[in-house]
């Protein structure tokens, strides 16, 4: 790839803390994030998405490797950093002070200050309502609304966002959604989000690293992590005779009730001919397509993971 990516992470490594409480956050992740994509960074609680987010924004230094934003190491040259903007845990604001209030001081801080672009913002993430009302009065989603709007404040070409749609009901969630999706797709910027949630990223994302203790499992692009496997299930009886002759051609795995298979569509009639031909009883033949969860499952080795 010849275009520079908007995030690069070379052999990138966190531990906290020394001798026995020592805790590997984040092992030897090398990554480039392209520009112009909603990327998404999954990974259950506790996985290091945090840890590599801060990372990123220079807000804690490297155990080992390398964070590069748009060519240029974050730690040697931190002015790359005026083309991020970004949403990390726990964003603080002035509780004393009204959201749009929040917004001019963090303008100030900057280049400019904009009352019209930060009216505009206001009302882009859905605050336009409560613009004036103290922070202190804020609701969870309120605030999350509000960091999101701090985050877009400079017109930063990357927007980091760590777990966006934290605290949101479920019409702020599709909104959100919606809004990430336009940032790169309409505006031509890179997001990078965090999420534990497979939906979310299903939804939102066209490209997704999937982290667990600290280690990249996965990534690809959403799309092709989706469909590249189908898992076909057979009901047939006798079961065990079923397995055992399917177990030559692909790899079976089994309950008491059906046999589960992978195999592309195409292999479908000649699987059921094999079966009928040997006398077995064929009740069922169904194809799922598996989901970002099954894979998510999978490479994480987590057992009772939910959905939402
Ligand atoms: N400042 C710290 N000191 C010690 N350990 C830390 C610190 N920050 C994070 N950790 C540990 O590093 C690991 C990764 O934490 P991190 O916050 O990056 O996870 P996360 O993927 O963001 O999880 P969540 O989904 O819960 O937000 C965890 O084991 C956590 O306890
Ligand atoms: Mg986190």
């Amino acid at each position: 790839m010849s275009e520079t990516a908007a995030i690069e992470f070379d052999c990138l490594g966190k531990v906290f803390g020394r001798g026995h409480k020592q805790v590997r956050a984040v092992h030897n992740v090398t990554l480039a994030i392209p520009p112009g994509l909603v990327y998404g960074f999954l990974g259950p609680n506790g996985a290091g998405k945090t840890t590599t987010i801060r990372m990123i924004m220079s807000l804690i230094r490297p155990t080992s490797g390398t964070v590069s934003v748009f060519g240029k190491d974050v730690l040697r040259r931190h002015d790359i950093l005026k083309r991020v903007g970004s949403l990390v845990e726990d964003a603080t604001f002035y509780t004393f002070l009204s959201g749009r209030k929040n917004l001019e001081v963090l303008a100030r801080t900057g280049d400019e200050f904009n009352p019209a672009r930060i009216a505009d913002l206001l009302g882009r993430v859905g605050l336009a309502d409560d613009a004036d009302r103290k922070v202190k009065g804020y609701s969870t989603g309120m605030k999350q609304r509000l960091g999101l709007a701090a985050a877009l404040l400079n017109d930063p070409d990357l927007v980091i966002l760590d777990e966006p749609t934290n605290g949101l009901d479920p019409a702020g969630i599709q909104e959100m959604r919606h809004f990430i999706r336009s940032l790169a797709h309409t505006h031509g910027k890179t997001v990078f989000l965090s999420s534990h949630l497979l939906t979310e990223v299903e939804q939102v994302c066209d490209r997704v690293a999937i982290i667990d203790q600290g280690e990249i499992v996965r990534e690809g692009v959403v799309s092709e992590l989706l469909s590249s496997k189908l898992e076909l299930r057979v009901e047939a009886n006798p079961l065990d005779k079923a397995a055992e002759l399917l177990q030559e051609h692909h790899a079976v795995t089994r309950n008491d009730t059906w046999l589960s298979l992978e195999a592309a569509r195409e292999a479908t009639p000649a699987i059921i001919k094999r079966l009928v031909d040997a006398g077995i009883a064929v009740y069922e033949v169904s194809i799922r397509r598996q989901t970002l969860e099954d894979y998510f499952l999978a490479a994480t080795g987590n057992k009772d993971g939910h959905h939402d």
